[in-house]
């Protein structure tokens, strides 16, 4: 069966038709929705039904598997992690900011992959900001700052025992098997501009929940710049909000794109298992 490709309309995403994932595909099936994935940066793939193999063979169509430093997974796939949130959970929604999965790696993920399971019947959208489109729509004072600037991120912020998934998260009662850890505190450097290796496209690599500062600034100038640049690339000129459906598959590409959860479903079970897709080299 052919497949089909139906673009959001919005600044990114597609949603992708006629393959049937629980079945391996064909090297030239492979290649043509990798094609398509960089070329809408995120993909999604209805009506699938995919065992966690199924899930961890497809993820690997696009790279192979990635680290997740700091999530527990699921029984017997030590590969997928589970995002979940149950309906009388009081944690603040897990990842409701903009960011890139994981920037804090020497080699940050390439894609993400996220299978829906259970789908509140509201909210919980996931949002996407197409960072080849902020890099190229940068009003010209914003890019004299960012050029050749280089970010320090970490996963302190978040992870570290004393972060916002640290210890009292963990009290609170968060359904989402997360390890907090020293290790967290440690920082690596990336520049704020990258060019992705794989489509030779520019976007800014800038993740809020990551980035501590900027190399040769103070704290005030860093936080200044980090500001202005979020308020940049995350308007919604940039975005496509995505809807869920049970037995979706997304993948999105982390080297051009940030993404950020959203609430608004209280009261109901939200459950999606993650696979995250290791990148070659920066
Ligand atoms: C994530 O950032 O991996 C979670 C996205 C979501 O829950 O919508």
């Amino acid at each position: 069966m052919n497949m089909t490709v139906t673009p959001s309309g919005e600044a990114c995403g597609a949603r992708v038709e006629g393959l049937d994932l629980s079945q391996h595909l064909t090297d030239a099936q492979i290649s043509e929705l990798r094609s398509v994935w960089l070329t809408h940066k995120v993909i999604a793939l209805p009506n699938q039904h995919l065992r966690p193999e199924d899930l961890e063979r497809v993820a690997q169509y696009f790279g192979e598997i990635g680290e997740d430093p700091f999530f527990g997974h699921i029984d017997g796939y030590p590969n997928i992690c589970a995002i979940q949130r149950d309906a009388d959970e009081k944690t603040p929604i897990f990842a409701e900011i903009f960011h890139t999965d994981w920037s804090f790696m020497e080699v940050p993920p390439a894609g993400t992959a996220l299978f829906g399971i259970t789908i509140p019947p509201q909210g919980g959208d996931t949002l996407f900001a197409d960072q080849v489109k902020a890099y190229n729509d940068m009003p010209e004072q914003l890019r004299h700052k960012v050029d050749g600037v280089t970010a320090i991120h970490s996963a302190a912020a978040g992870y570290a025992p004393d972060g916002a998934y640290g210890q009292d998260d963990q009290d609170n009662g968060r359904s989402m098997q997360i390890k907090p850890s020293e290790k967290a505190r440690e920082t690596c450097p990336h520049p704020l501009i990258r060019t992705h290796h794989e489509t030779g496209e520019k976007a800014l690599f800038s993740s809020a929940a990551y980035i501590q500062c900027f190399e040769g600034m103070t704290l005030e100038e860093s936080q200044a710049l980090a500001m202005e640049l979020y308020v940049h690339q995350t308007q919604e000129k940039f975005q496509y909000r995505h809807k869920w459906e049970k037995d979706m598959l997304v993948i999105w590409d982390n080297r051009s794109l940030l993404h950020s959860a959203t609430g608004g479903y209280d009261g109901y079970d939200r459950l999606l298992h993650r696979v995250t897709i290791a990148d070659t080299r920066w």
